[in-house]
């Protein structure tokens, strides 16, 4: 397997794993982490139709049980609604303490699987699989783990770490171009604030060469970022860079804008 490992220095320290084609190994990843046990693996119907099946079978050959746990996708999705029925399920899965979520999709699955470990049995352990390239460089990395309210984006959530962050960079062939600017939004972000060889290397525009070093540096950045400031009272809000107007632009535009382009 020829990955690059990023430590995040958390509260709970972990490792962001980035490659190609490491999905069918994220069974074998997840075992260094986590003795075998039930996994519920929580995505949306366009991942689960494209990954759902290899991610299950990889988990199965590392001696793990699981099950999928599917919501519409769409930032529609990430409500309270939604949460209710994933606890439930999890609950019907008699998934325990000692069991794994898995969250396998872009942001809007990341966030809700996050915030669902974070409260189901006071807490259990979750692992992100980003599937999107603005989950991979920013939502699965550094804990934050939210729902939308009626009253605004993120309102309601949890800081709580993944035990681990496994990013196949061939998921991102399968994203639509629209999808996929979203994430050159984000990462603009980090460009602009933190270097100016990212920055230009963005500019350059030759994504299929350059995404993986983009990935990597992105998520060293946000490393460096957590590290100083996981609970974000200071340091970290710097990573909220364009988000304010980005926010407002995607509730006017009732969500029609999506979040990296409002960014
Ligand atoms: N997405 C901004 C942060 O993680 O703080």
């Amino acid at each position: 397997m020829n990955t690059t490992v990023i430590p995040i220095s958390a509260s709970t320290p972990y490792d962001v794993v980035v490659g190609r084609g490491i999905l069918e190994q994220c069974g074998e990843l997840i075992k260094a982490v986590s003795e075998p046990c039930k996994v519920a693996v929580i995505t949306d119907d366009t991942v689960s139709e494209l990954y759902g099946e290899k991610v299950i079978k990889s988990l199965e050959a590392s001696g793990f049980s699981a099950e999928q746990i599917v919501f519409p996708h769409g930032e529609g999705s990430k409500n309270i609604e939604t949460l209710s029925t994933v606890l439930e399920t999890l609950a019907e899965f008699e998934i325990t303490r000692t069991d794994l979520i898995v969250a396998l999709g872009g942001g809007v699955v990341g966030d809700l699987a996050g915030f669902a470990a974070s409260v189901y049995l006071r807490g259990i352990r979750f692992v992100q699989i980003p599937t999107t390239l603005l989950s991979a460089i920013d939502s699965s990395v550094g804990g934050k783990t939210a729902i939308d309210l009626k009253a605004g984006k993120n309102m309601a959530g949890a800081f709580w770490q993944p035990q681990l962050v496994v990013c196949d960079v061939e998921t991102l062939k399968t994203l639509p171009k629209e999808y996929f600017l979203d994430g050159v939004g984000e990462a603009l972000k980090y460009g602009v604030g933190f270097d100016d060889n990212l920055f230009k290397l963005l500019a350059e525009n030759d994504f299929d060469n350059s995404i993986e070093q983009i990935i990597v540096r992105c998520v060293e950045i946000k490393a460096t970022v957590v590290a100083l400031d996981e609970r974000d009272t200071g340091w970290r809000r710097s990573l909220n860079l364009g988000h304010t107007i980005g926010h407002a632009i995607e509730k006017c535009s009732r969500l029609s804008i999506t979040h990296g382009h409002a960014v």
